[in-house]
């Protein structure tokens, strides 16, 4: 896939502040990998590294967050994450977008969808759909072959997010191909779509057509592990005329619809 490489976060280019919070939530968070990237984050938003590096001042608040998160996973036999490792650049574009709907495939524990909602709230609109199939972990600890995304007994989707985010949440809990239909056709516009769940080219090439009439100028579209689903991205960037931007060196790819010069 060609596609436009973004820069790490340079740290010396934030004030003094966000770079403390960056640190300090990754810390709470306990995952080294979720250094964000800053270079995304202004491609994919057009912001300056002023109104990011305040947004990022903000990770600040999130500490509490961060920690019940790695307590949850703790707690339910989870040594990291494992999930998407953009958790504050997911915070970050909600805050500087300010989008009405925010949509994601792929729930599992509820990395990103507590991080959309922690943005949300704080943005006071916007509601986050969620549709998540699970597959559930079939021992009381995580058999050899089983995946980190699966339910670990007893829990259900969205398990590490917390009860005070919730109100904002609309999460539904079947099969993409089946709920994302019907959830695009409820919806007037998509401002962020995330897809995290299947990853083939033939189910996220059917995500992003689903998606794609209620995108508007200045839409984000993401989707991760995108290293399995060949050329589906590439080919829609092409066809919305937006360049694929990639987060680093990694496989989570975005794209920003074109904003016409008079909109
Ligand atoms: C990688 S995890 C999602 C991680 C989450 N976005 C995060 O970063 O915290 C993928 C999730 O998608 C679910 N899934 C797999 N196939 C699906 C499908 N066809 N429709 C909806 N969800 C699906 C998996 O069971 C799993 O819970």
């Amino acid at each position: 896939m060609t596609a436009r490489r973004t820069t790490p976060l340079r740290l010396a280019a934030l004030s003094a502040e966000s770079v403390a919070a960056v640190a300090r939530a990754r810390r709470a968070l306990g995952d080294r990998r979720a250094t964000p990237n800053l270079g995304w984050v202004a491609a994919l938003t057009g912001g300056n590294r002023r109104a990011i590096g305040k947004v990022l001042e903000e990770l600040e608040d999130l500490i509490p967050l961060e920690e019940e998160i790695r307590h949850r996973h703790l707690a339910a036999g989870r040594t990291s994450y494992a999930q998407i490792r953009a958790p504050f650049e997911l915070y970050a574009l909600v805050r500087l977008l300010r989008p009405r709907h925010v949509v994601e495939a792929g729930v599992s524990s509820g990395v990103s969808s507590a991080h959309f909602l922690a943005a949300l709230a704080r943005n006071r609109t916007g509601r986050l759909h969620s549709i998540d199939l699970p597959t559930r972990q079939r021992t009381r600890t995580l058999g050899r072959g089983e995946s980190q995304v699966s339910l670990p007994p007893g829990l259900r989707t969205g398990w590490a997010v917390p009860d005070r985010l919730r109100g904002a949440w609309d999460l539904r809990i079947g099969p993409s191909q089946r709920h994302l239909p019907a959830l695009a056709s409820e919806l007037d516009s998509i401002g962020l779509f995330l897809h995290d769940d299947l990853h083939t080219p033939a189910h996220l090439a059917f995500e992003l057509e689903t998606v794609r009439p209620k995108l508007a100028p200045g839409s984000v579209v993401l989707a991760d592990n995108t290293l399995w689903t060949g050329e589906a991205f590439p080919r829609f960037a092409r066809s919305v005329g937006a360049p694929v931007i990639r987060r680093g060196r990694g496989d989570l790819v975005g794209l920003r619809l074109p904003v016409l010069p008079h909109s």
